[in-house]
């Protein structure tokens, strides 16, 4: 089965699967959109209201800032995979509980092992806490890790949230930083 295939059934797994939270506040499941065969994943936290209305991730304010860092790396967000760890909208855009994001977990890893990208890009504190439930984000924005997913050891680039760079300066001058790092990084990982 091709990875486009396997993504297909997996939100279809997700879609009958009853027993997630959020699903009765959510408009849309929000499930990722990109290339299966992407080399670089994004993950971040949960849809947005936009993101909600849509369908699609990163598809409000948020997303148009991490489009414009895009843009500015001359990477086409097509190339990539765009997701998020917990795939209905929290009521009131709030942080999704570690209860939450625990019963997404499965499906999260599954979309990881489709994909099986070469470097997994965490946008904020959530998708970070996954791989490193113990470290604060900003112990290690910035600074590639290596984690085993796909049978295989595959890169880790935690980044700040774009949302949180549009509240803060300085976060946004880190992400702006650290975003120009990813094509030496990706060079050098090929
Ligand atoms: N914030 C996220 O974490 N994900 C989205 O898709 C939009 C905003």
């Amino acid at each position: 089965m091709n990875k486009a295939t396997s993504l297909k059934k997996l939100k279809e797994l997700i879609e009958l699967d009853k027993t997630l939270p959020l699903r009765k506040d959510a408009t849309n499941l929000v499930f990722g959109e990109g290339n299966p065969n992407a080399k670089i994943l994004f993950l971040g936290e949960a849809p947005g209201r936009m993101e909600d209305l849509t369908g699609k991730p990163f598809s409000g304010a948020a997303g148009k800032l991490l489009d414009k860092l895009l843009q500015s790396i001359n990477l086409p967000r097509d190339e990539t995979y765009i997701s998020n760890i917990v795939k209905f909208r929290p009521p009131q855009n709030r942080t999704p509980t570690p209860q939450e994001v625990k019963t997404f977990l499965p499906y999260i890893n599954q979309q990881i092992d489709i994909i099986c990208p070469k470097l997994i890009i965490t946008l904020g504190a959530v998708p970070l806490s996954i791989f490193y439930p113990d470290i604060k984000i900003s112990q290690i924005q910035g600074r590639l890790q290596e984690i085993n997913y796909c049978g295989k050891t595959i890169h880790l680039l935690p980044l700040y949230h774009p949302a949180a760079a549009l509240r803060n300066g300085h976060m946004k001058e880190q992400l702006e930083t650290s975003f120009k790092k990813i094509p030496s990084i990706l060079s050098q990982i090929k």
